[in-house]
């Protein structure tokens, strides 16, 4: 008997040998069509192949199809466990024509691969087709030969396949099974077809068309070929199973959680595992593509379907968290083929700890609520709306959850009452919301966001995505459409645009529809779990409704990322070369640089800096993996991660830890853990290296460093360099020379200075001797000179060299230094009793224009804006000592 593992290996294998690429699946959070929840068939990935717009070096495919179909058009969350082939995940395999070959080759590959290949006897097999559909009809009789009571028209949209409500469709044929007579139900098209004795295995979709809106319909450029066979369907024929749950895979899970509850597989409880076994796949390859639990679109749907698992733990009686340990068997049985669940393997693990453990303590009270309202109820009577809201809003009862419950008593629930309990709790939430900023513009925000939930941020697996444009922003108010040249926010569903947050700035890049609009996004903000992009329409035109392309500018992001993971390693070495007392502050995260604020009470040593700057570059080249995970506030911080004092978190916080293993941080500890919600490098080697450009005090204990990691780095440096060989080209040396070439130019220009001031002395001092200058006022000798740039500071010295030689009078020195004045009085000491400096030289210093001016009686100095009046100065001096008026006893 072949094993699940054994049969898709053939099924990739045979097309492959056909022709056919071998193409990986696609994640289950489709980047390139944001009009889906979840990838829910083979041919999403190949969306825009079919219709044209992609172009791939191959014309056809094989894949196996990771799918989810758990809200939307395709939704089975609510029936598996009761039956023999619901499921939330499982694996389409599929093969592929882009307008290569067509309907006669489909039905050859496909009837061969199942009579030859996996050898199913042609008696048990029969198809549908669409009813008008006789070209179908004919390659069946021919290719298969196949009676005409086994190809079964049918006129219904079930032989009419698409994808959503828009995207490529057409008619398909699909392949059954016949089970045999011990199981009752009829041929498809039958009064009793919906009996479980007919299984269709395979569709096979001949995609002619294009559904562009609900009534417009478009040819695809060339017809193409989809198909999709479960594989569990197909192992369960294979197997020899009626079931798919008693196929290999899927019963190794189910043993396992038989093992780890100790209740028994198949008795009573069989319906418990088998949904705990479903619900296992989904959460865990829904978390692997990066789907984390939470209280908006895709998180929330991942949440219901765990807490739907935990429910029937809690039915098993489990009083421990119990599904993440059956972890490891999912991944023995699918890791091979699907490598991300090893790669999550610790992600999957803690997130189902961790909404296990905060499930349980409201599932147990919410229950006991159920039962109370219920025990008050007739035994058909439905539940109360109010009852089910508040099991929802305070319990964290999903109301599939609650229904799924009630479906066991055969009761229905009041839901027109739990929506109006809804409404009126989000009426009550808008009275009670105050704003902050820009009053108007906070409001719409409000309201949009109650309208359109979060928007769904991609941007940590993807920098290419596609979302749906929900709103339109401009000049502050909603509208419908914008054109060229205006400037507007949009929002999305979804986006791979980081929105400012944490210290992070926002994305730029283009929002844009081939060839049509086009937006250039200037700025990207958060708000109210919106993400805002903000910039200018530079072609064409967008209206509400529109799919969008979103391309974040990716050397930019690879810039932020590198500045981002830089300061987490920054923080830490800052902690562990100054001391734990170091805190975070403040964070910007830009594109040319990092700044982060932080506690310390001193400016840091050169030495200091110096051991931070290298602590950072070692855990850069130690190139370790980034590790994120998600779990519990108060589990993180207890593993060390550094949290921010007095930021609210939510009950879920991402936890990004870098750096490598560290011996100071204790056993098993990374250099670095903080919880963040940024972007980051995948290994510290891409940051590239780190450079710490400044450090400053910013208020009372607070310091700021400057830095650049990365490109920045690198044109820092060079910066840095040119600077230096600017410096060393003007001196005509080698920038290593400079040091000792600055050094002794400074010596020289010292030794020059004095020179020239000894100069200024003798020239001044010297010639015939000032006794003979000097001219008389009254009995005074008076020697008055003016100069011109000479510093202020020579004036004193000048002054007391010539007053050792006048033996008695005033001197009076008045210097020009570019039309600045400066005068210095110095007067005999045998004259300082009639006459004082000081007098002298403020009446000097009015005449310059000034005021005031200081020193002693023997000699006192001032200064004057306008250094062309000296002579006005002398002359007033003059006066005054004429005037006889002085009194220097005064
Ligand atoms: N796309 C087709 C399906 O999902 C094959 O059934």
């Amino acid at each position: 008997m072949s094993t699940t593992k054994e049969i898709r290996s053939s099924f990739l294998d045979y097309f492959a040998k056909n022709g056919h690429e071998k193409v990986e699946s696609s994640p289950l959070v489709p980047r390139n069509d944001p009009t889906l929840l979840f990838t829910n068939a083979g041919m999403v990935q190949f969306k825009n192949v079919f219709t044209g717009q992609e172009k791939r070096p191959y014309n056809r495919a094989v894949t196996t199809q990771k799918c989810v179909r758990a809200g939307g058009k395709h939704n089975d969350l609510e029936n598996v466990g009761h039956t023999a082939r619901h499921h939330t995940f499982f694996e389409m395999l599929g093969n592929f024509s882009f307008g290569d070959y067509f309907k006669d080759e489909a039905i050859e590959l496909a009837w061969n691969l199942l009579t030859k290949g996996f050898g199913l006897s042609k008696d048990k097999l029969l198809v549908t087709i669409y009813h008008d559909d006789d070209e179908a009809a004919n390659l069946w009789k021919k290719v298969a030969g196949l009676p005409d009571d086994r190809i079964i028209r049918i006129a219904t949209s079930d032989n009419f396949w698409s994808m959503g409500d828009t995207g490529p469709c057409g008619p398909c044929s699909e392949i059954f099974y016949d089970h045999g007579e011990s199981i009752p139900g009829g041929p498809p098209g039958s009064p009793d077809e919906d009996g479980d004795r007919f299984i269709e295995i395979w569709n096979l979709v001949f995609m002619q068309y294009e559904q562009l809106s609900k009534d417009q319909r478009e040819n695809l450029p060339r017809p193409s070929i989809d198909t999709g066979m479960g594989l569990e369907r197909l192992t369960a024929v294979l197997q020899g199973k009626h079931d798919n749950y008693d196929i290999d895979l899927m019963r190794h899970i189910i043993e396992a959680s038989a093992e780890v509850s100790g209740v028994a597989p198949d008795g009573e409880f069989k319906v418990s595992h088998r949904v705990i076994a479903d619900h296992l796949r989904s959460s865990s390859f829904l978390v692997a593509d990066g789907v984390m639990p939470s209280n908006e679109g895709r998180g929330y749907v991942l949440r219901r379907i765990m807490r739907r698992a935990m429910r029937h733990a809690h039915i098993l009686g489990a009083k421990d968290p119990m599904i993440w340990k059956l972890v490891p068997t999912l991944v023995d049985e699918m890791g091979e083929a699907f490598p991300e669940l090893h790669r999550a393997q610790s992600l999957i693990t803690e997130t189902l700890k961790v909404e296990e453990n905060q499930f349980k303590q409201t599932l147990d009270r919410g229950l006991k609520l159920l039962e109370d309202a219920t025990e008050k109820l007739g035994s058909t009577e439905a539940l109360p709306g109010d009852v089910a809201f508040k099991l929802y809003d305070t319990y964290g009862f999903p109301l599939d959850l609650t229904k799924d419950i009630l479906r066991g008593q055969n009761r229905e629930l009041d839901e027109a009452g739990f929506d109006a309990a809804m409404k009126k709790q989000k009426e009550a939430a808008r009275a009670a919301w105050s704003g902050s900023g820009d009053a108007a513009t906070e409001t719409v925000w409000f309201d949009l966001h109650q309208k359109v939930g979060a928007t769904e941020f991609l941007g940590y697996q993807t920098e290419t995505a596609e979302g749906k444009t929900q709103a339109i922003i401009k000049d502050g108010k909603e509208v419908e459409s914008v054109a060229e040249g205006d400037e507007v926010m949009v929002v999305l569903n979804q986006t791979s645009f980081y929105g400012e947050s944490g210290g992070q700035q926002g994305d730029h890049g283009v929002l844009k529809m081939p060839g049509g609009f086009e937006m250039v996004v200037t700025d990207t903000q958060k708000k109210q779990d919106l993400v805002i992009h903000i910039g200018q329409v530079k072609k064409g035109a967008l209206k509400n409704g529109d799919v969008v392309e979103t391309h974040v500018d990716r050397r930019r992001r690879a810039k932020l990322r590198a500045h981002h993971s830089a300061t987490h390693l920054l923080h830490e070495a800052l902690r562990q070369e100054l001391g734990d007392h170091v805190t975070q502050k403040g964070s910007l995260v830009a594109e040319d640089r990092l700044r982060f604020d932080f506690s310390h009470q001193k400016p840091m040593s050169e030495a200091e800096l110096w051991a931070v700057e290298r602590m950072v570059n070692d855990r850069i080249r130690i190139n370790a993996d980034v590790a994120v995970h998600l779990t519990t506030p108060e589990e993180a911080i207890e593993a060390g991660a550094m949290a921010l004092f007095g930021e609210k978190y939510g009950d879920e916080v991402r936890v990004v830890s870098m750096g490598g293993l560290d011996e100071v941080k204790g056993a098993g500890r990374d250099y670095s853990t903080e919880l963040c919600g940024g972007t980051h490098v995948a290994r510290t080697g891409d940051i590239g290296f780190l450079k710490i450009v400044s450090e400053g005090g910013l208020a009372a204990g607070i310091r700021r460093i400057e830095a650049v990691a990365g490109e920045a780095a690198l044109d820092y440096v060079n910066g840095r360099e040119k600077l230096l060989a600017e410096a060393a080209h003007s001196l005509k040396i080698s920038p290593n020379e400079l040091a000792p070439r600055i050094h002794h130019l400074l010596d020289e220009r010292k030794r020059l200075e004095r020179e020239l001031a000894d100069t200024r002395k003798k020239l001044v001092s010297g010639g015939g001797g000032p006794a003979e200058e000097a001219e008389k006022v009254g009995d005074i000798s008076l020697m008055a000179r003016l100069l011109a740039d000479v510093p202020p500071k020579d004036l004193k010295p000048m002054a007391d060299e010539i007053k050792k030689k006048l033996k008695s009078g005033v001197i009076v020195l008045i210097a020009n230094n570019d039309g600045k004045a400066s005068i210095v009085v110095s007067v005999t000491d045998d004259l300082t009793g009639e006459i004082s400096a000081v007098d002298l030289v403020r009446a000097g210093s009015e005449a310059l224009g000034g005021k005031g001016g200081g020193g002693r009686s023997d000699m006192a100095q001032a200064g004057g804006p306008d250094g062309t009046k000296g002579a006005d100065a002398v002359a007033a001096i003059k006066k005054l000592i004429a005037e006889g008026e002085v009194a220097a006893a005064r």
